[in-house]
Parts: C-alpha cells; sequence; structure tokens
C-alpha cells in the first residue's frame, strides 16, 4: 500500500505511533477515503455533533462538567459547531503537516486549559467513530472505519503529546 511519508515527518510517525495501540500513519487511499466520507456527514453534522456528544457523555459521563459554556451551562450546539468546523480542517490538511501539526499542538495545549486530561481523549475517539457510523450507516465499512480510527489515532497521539509529553502519549 502507498505510504503518504508527507503525513507526518519520519520522526514525528515514529513518535506517534510510540503508543502499543497507535496506528500506522494514513496511506493515500485512508485519506481519499476519509475526505468522501467526512463530505457526506456535512449536511447532517448538526445531528452528527449531537450524536457524537451524547455518546461521549454516555461512555464518559466524567468529562461532561468540562463542558461549561459562559452561561455556566453546556452550549452543546455552538460547541458542536466548533468540534466539525475542527474537523472539517483537519481533513482538509491531512496530507499537510507543516498546517496540521502546529494547529494541533495549539490546539492540544488549549485543552489543557479545559481541563482536558491525555485519558479523555480515548472516549473521544470512541465517541466520533460511534457518531459517523450512525451518521453514515451502510457507508461505515470496515475500510472507512479503520481510516478513521488511523486518522485519529495519529491526531490524538500528537497532540497528547504536545500537551502531556512523550511519556502520555
Ligand atoms: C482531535 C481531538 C479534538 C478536537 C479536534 C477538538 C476540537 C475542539 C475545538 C475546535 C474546541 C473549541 C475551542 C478551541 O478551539 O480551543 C474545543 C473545545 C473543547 N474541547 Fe475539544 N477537541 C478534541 C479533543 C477533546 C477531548 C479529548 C476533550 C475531553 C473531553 C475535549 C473537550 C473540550 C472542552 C471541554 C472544550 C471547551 C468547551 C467550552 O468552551 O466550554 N476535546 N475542542
Amino acid at each position: 500500500m502507498l505510504r503518504l511519508s508527507t503525513f507526518f515527518t519520519r520522526k514525528k510517525i515514529a513518535e506517534a505511533v510510540a503508543a502499543p495501540s497507535a496506528p500506522d500513519a494514513l496511506s493515500v487511499e485512508q485519506i481519499a477515503l476519509i475526505r468522501t466520507t467526512f463530505r457526506k456527514v456535512v449536511p447532517i453534522s448538526t445531528t452528527a455533533a449531537e450524536l457524537f456528544y451524547d455518546r461521549l457523555f454516555f461512555i464518559a459521563p466524567d468529562v461532561k462538567p468540562l463542558f461549561v459554556g459562559e452561561s455556566g451551562s453546556p452550549e452543546m450546539a455552538a460547541q458542536g459547531k466548533k468540534l466539525m468546523a475542527m474537523l472539517a480542517i483537519v481533513v482538509q490538511e491531512l496530507d499537510n503537516p507543516d498546517v496540521l501539526m502546529p494547529a494541533a499542538a495549539d490546539l492540544a495545549k488549549r485543552h489543557v486549559g479545559y481541563s482536558v486530561k491525555a485519558a479523555h481523549y480515548a472516549p473521544v475517539g470512541e465517541a466520533l467513530l460511534w457518531a459517523l457510523e450512525q451518521g453514515l450507516q451502510d457507508e461505515f465499512t470496515p475500510d472507512v472505519k479503520e481510516a478513521w480510527a488511523s486518522a485519529y489515532g495519529v491526531l490524538s497521539s500528537a497532540m497528547i503529546q504536545a500537551a502531556y509529553g512523550r511519556e502520555a502519549a
């Protein structure tokens, strides 16, 4: 399979996949699958975001108090929009590490200020895959699942490393 070595530098790939269950870097085919399936989720992004947060708070109820808006109560509709906008940038820049890596590192460091811990990245990834499965239905094939899981794995490992250090990733 053709590997896209531009996704991350070799050193970054080695660091990102250092965690035991971390996936390999993405192939060109996987990036294409992610882009096509994300385009199908965009028109239903409000529902997808709702599904994502419902699932997240079901599997990881302890993270719910972290999502407190300016009003003091969760503003999940606004939060869902921010998440989808950020995912759109990630999907667009998957093969452009010079843009993606600094943005992911900054995002991860801001998340430390939201009281997010390294351990929270796993349930967020699980909820993301679950929401994609609900949104895409039959089109959520094993290849599509693997592509998204790999992308989230590489991205979250890089974010965890940027925010909490190499040993946490
Ligand atoms: C790839 C992973 C993730 C992406 C793309 C993402 C995206 C975002 C974005 C775009 C924002 C808006 C604020 C900003 O840009 O700083 C945000 C805020 C936030 N995220 Fe994430 N996030 C990710 C992982 C996580 C994880 C693992 C948690 C843990 C539960 C989390 C919890 C939060 C919280 C609590 C806020 C602030 C909510 C508020 O304003 O009240 N995120 N996230």
